[in-house]
Order: C-alpha cells, then structure tokens, then sequence
C-alpha cells in the first residue's frame, strides 16, 4: 500500500498542464469523488491495523500535496480566457501614477506666486454674500444694471443674500478689517447668470488684487502690472491700458497684453489685432475707501481683476470654457502631475 502511495505521489508530482481544461482533467483524475484519492481512502479499510497509522498519514500528505498542486496549477492560468497569463509573484507592481493638477489651479497658482514676490498676500471670503460687499460697498448705485437678476444669482426669498459675482467683496471684507497698508490678492470662485456657451459659463474663477497705502500712484498700478504681465506671459510682453468704466475705480482701465502667440503680429486668437484683453484695474474709488472707513485724503490705493478661466484658455490654447467643467480625465490628466 505504502509504495502504491508513493507511486501516485510521483505522478501527481509530475503532472503538468498547458490548459485550464488539463488541470481539470487532473482535478478529476486524482482529487474528486471518484479520483484515485477515493479509492485509496476505501482500500483504506483493508489496511492491516498495525499498518493504519503510517498509512493513513501517508495518504492524508498524499491528498494535501495533490490539492495544493491543482491550485497551485489553476492559480497560474486566466479562468476567463483559458490563457496562460504567466504569474511572477516576483515581478515589480505596476507604478501608481498621481493625478495631475487642474490646469486652473496652475494657473491660479502662478497668479499667486508671481504676486507673492511683489509682497502681495492672499485672502479669501465666502461665495455666498450680500448686497453690500458685493455692490453697495463698492460704489454700485441702486440702479446699477449688475444688480438686475440677469447678471446675479439672488436668493429668491431674501435679495440681500446672493452669489457673488466677483471677489471685489473680499476687497471690502479685508478693507473694513485692516487699516492701510494693504496689499493683497483674492483669488475665488464666482457666479454670474450668463448662457452657458464655449466662451461663457455662469461658473468662473478670479484672482482680483488690491493696493492702499499713501501716495499709491496710477505709475504703480501700471508698473506692478507690466511686471505681473512679463512674468506670466514672458519677458517681451508689453501691455496697454485703454480706458474704461467699473463703479468702485476711478480712473479704470482694461488692460490688453500683446499677444503671446504672434508676438504681436495678429493671428486668430488676438483676432489679428496684436493684443489680448486680460483684466480690468483703476484707482479705488474714494468713495469705495470710505465706506470701509479708510481715510481717502491720507491714503490712495489700486485695484484690479481678472478672470483664471480667459488666462488658462491663452496659456494652453484651450477653445471652450466648459472643459474646465467636465472633469474628463482624458482633458484633464494633460496637465502637469501634481507630484
Ligand atoms: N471686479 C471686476 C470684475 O469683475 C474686475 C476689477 C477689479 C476691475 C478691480 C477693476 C478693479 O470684473
């Protein structure tokens, strides 16, 4: 009995497979009910009762040894497809790539760095605002049509509480808190009610900065900006201020960077004028430093904002606004890795 064991032993030992069906074949041949297991096990009663106890051990190895190596056969073919897929539990994982950063907060963060080199720091406020940071406080008449529903998004129960429509309100938040100096940025997220279109949505992001001290001048403001242009855009760029209207500046301006893709010369994104409108600035109203209980005879100041969206949408020739939204992985992993 014993060396019959060990016969089976070595042919179980020996048995390879090149399919899942021969692994079966094996399974039923030497493990099932009616495999040569089986058999051992009812020849088993017949064993000489001196014999039983080396016996039954050697048959309970034997049945051991075989499951183990059925499995061990099984495990190494794909169940699915009948193939061999070649497990090496020795081989290197698969690396785990990182995500990469929205190309919004690249941007964003860009904004912000270049800004914090000119000793500007960052300060934020909520979405959810009322009429006075958002517009009262910024010189808005009553009758400004930005108030109208067609720009804002109110809460219908209650006017006084609305998203904001840009960050010029966290301007007054940091206002009313500090006395001059102050030199700051706010960069957000802001709600306008606009159609959804490839150049608008009713979603978008700023970076607006402000700047009061005495005797803060309009050089300033055009010096400051022509640095911020150089570092974002690179070193030619060269900008140009046309005049222009907001209620909480004054003088205001929008400002146009020569145009970074035909360096001037006129292509389809500047629509071949040589420039590119990318933010609005002025002096602060004295009107708008008052209301923030700054003294608007000792202290000057200038403002400005622009919107992340318009700046990304340059910088990686991005044509429709509503990508920024869609979070398709196939858009998004295009960008830098956030490692
Ligand atoms: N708040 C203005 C806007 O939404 C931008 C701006 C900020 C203009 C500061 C002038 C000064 O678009």
């Amino acid at each position: 009995m014993l060396e019959k064991i060990k016969a089976i032993q070595q042919e179980v030992e020996a048995a390879t497979a090149t399919t899942i069906e021969q692994v079966e074949e094996l399974r039923l041949k030497f493990v099932s009910k009616k495999g040569v297991l089986s058999q051992l096990f009812a020849e088993f009663k017949n064993v000489p009762p001196d014999q039983k106890k080396a016996v039954g051990q050697a048959i309970n190895t034997l049945k051991n040894f075989a499951l183990d190596k059925i499995n061990s056969l099984k495990a190494s073919f794909d169940v699915a497809s009948g193939q061999d897929i070649g497990l090496d539990l020795t081989r290197p994982g698969e690396p785990v790539k990182p995500g990469t950063r929205h190309p919004l907060s690249l941007v964003r963060n860009e904004i912000i760095d270049i800004f914090a080199r000119m000793g500007f720091i960052v300060a934020e406020g909520p979405e959810i605002e009322d009429d006075w940071h958002v517009f009262s406080a910024l010189n808005f008449p009553p009758e400004h049509p930005a108030r109208d529903m067609q720009d804002t998004f109110f809460i219908e129960k209650n006017p006084d509480v609305l998203l904001r429509t840009h960050t010029s309100s966290v301007q007054i938040r940091v206002m009313e808190k500090t006395q001059p100096p102050i030199r700051a940025i706010f960069p957000g997220r802001v709600f306008r009610n606009e159609a959804i279109s490839a150049r608008s949505h009713c979603i978008f992001h700023q970076v607006e900065g402000l700047y009061v001290d005495e005797n803060v001048s309009f050089a300033d403001l055009k010096q400051t900006l022509l640095q911020f242009a150089k570092e974002l855009f690179g070193e030619g760029t060269q900008i140009r201020l046309r005049p222009s209207y907001f209620p909480f500046t004054e003088p205001s301006a929008e400002m146009d960077v020569s145009c970074s893709i035909c360096d001037g010369k006129g292509c389809n994104v500047c629509k071949y004028s040589g420039w590119l409108e990318i933010l609005g600035c002025g002096m602060v109203d004295p009107n708008v430093l008052e209301a923030c209980k700054i003294d608007s005879q000792k202290y000057t100041g200038f403002a400005f904002g622009m919107g992340i969206e318009r700046i990304a949408m340059l910088r990686y020739g991005i044509k429709d606004i509503r990508l920024f939204f869609e979070n398709d992985v196939r858009f998004l992993k295009q960008f830098e890795s956030a490692l």
